[in-house]
């Protein structure tokens, strides 16, 4: 199935390029053009990274909570609006 029909660029393309190292949408631009003329197709490149055609996603999923920064968890103190 086509994923960007202004290239012609198919899923099974855009998943290869991924098994290759193509991370991010930037990155299957870059590697087959898929992306860089109307754009339409880059929430579906996206999507497609997002379900695990990306090897190095994997070791990122695998990181322990150690190994990643810390992030706002919303039980720190709230800063009151001024009124
Ligand atoms: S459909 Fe991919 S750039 Fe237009």
């Amino acid at each position: 199935m086509y994923v960007c029909s202004c290239f012609g660029i198919t899923e099974k393309q855009v998943r290869e390029h991924a098994d290759t190292g193509a991370c991010t949408p930037r990155q299957i631009a870059g590697a087959c053009k898929a992306g860089t003329d109307c754009g339409s197709c880059v929430r579906r490149i996206q999507a497609l990274l997002g379900r695990g055609a990306c090897p190095r996603r994997e070791s990122l999923d695998t990181l322990g909570p150690a190994d990643v920064p810390a992030v706002a968890t919303g039980s720190e103190p709230q800063i009151a609006e001024a009124a």
